[in-house]
């Protein structure tokens, strides 16, 4: 147990560090919280910066998700202990301790912390954004889509993680409350 919480923490403070803040920092470009939507995730620093800046975000906050979760796996974390330290992950992106908790709603974490999880699943989430994606251009509603999608993914491939699976799409769909909103009354931004 106290490897569970070492990984835990470790993932927690993973998570916080941003790369949306501090990359458009760099460049010279605008704040994502202040501008478009407000999110300091690959999708709002797609409005506020482009393509490269965007893919580096998205790739820098899949690590932060995959390495902890992974490296606690390496470590013979195999069961429900390891949804904790996905989730941890997610949770240091969303409520960063560096940045007054205020952070982003943790899709490209999410993804990364269930990559150890298998490719499989991962090819199955990622399939299920990309094509939701392109049939309406909205991030979130794709998103959303996969997140209601994903624990019964993992019910199919790897049930012990359904749980684990399971808690990360409430509390990413619930970090999700501005958009769904936005969905709901159509002025939600297609990219
Ligand atoms: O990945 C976050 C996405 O689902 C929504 O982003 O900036 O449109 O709120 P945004």
């Amino acid at each position: 147990t106290t490897w569970v919480v070492f990984y835990i923490l470790v993932a927690y403070f993973a998570g916080a560090i941003s790369s949306a803040i501090p990359l458009c920092r760099i460049l010279n470009k605008p704040d994502p919280r202040a501008e478009g939507s407000g999110n300091p995730g690959a999708t709002n620093v797609l409005r506020v910066a482009g393509k490269v800046p965007a893919l580096t975000v998205l790739l820098f906050d899949v690590l932060k998700g995959a390495i902890p979760t992974y490296l606690a796996y390496l470590h013979g974390l195999h069961d429900w202990t390891l949804g904790l330290v996905a989730i941890s992950a997610c949770i240091g992106h969303m409520y960063p301790i560096y940045y007054r908790f205020e952070g982003g709603k943790a899709v490209a974490t999410a993804l990364g912390a269930m990559l150890p999880i298998g490719w499989p699943l991962a090819i199955s989430l990622l399939a299920t954004w990309l094509l939701v994606f392109r049939l309406s251009r909205y991030s979130s509603l794709a998103a959303l889509t996969t997140l209601i999608f994903a624990p019964f993914y993992t019910y199919l491939y790897k049930p012990e993680f359904t749980v684990a699976v399971s808690m990360l799409s409430v509390l990413i769909i619930v970090k999700h409350k501005s958009n769904i909103v936005r969905l709901l009354k159509g002025i939600e931004k297609p990219v």
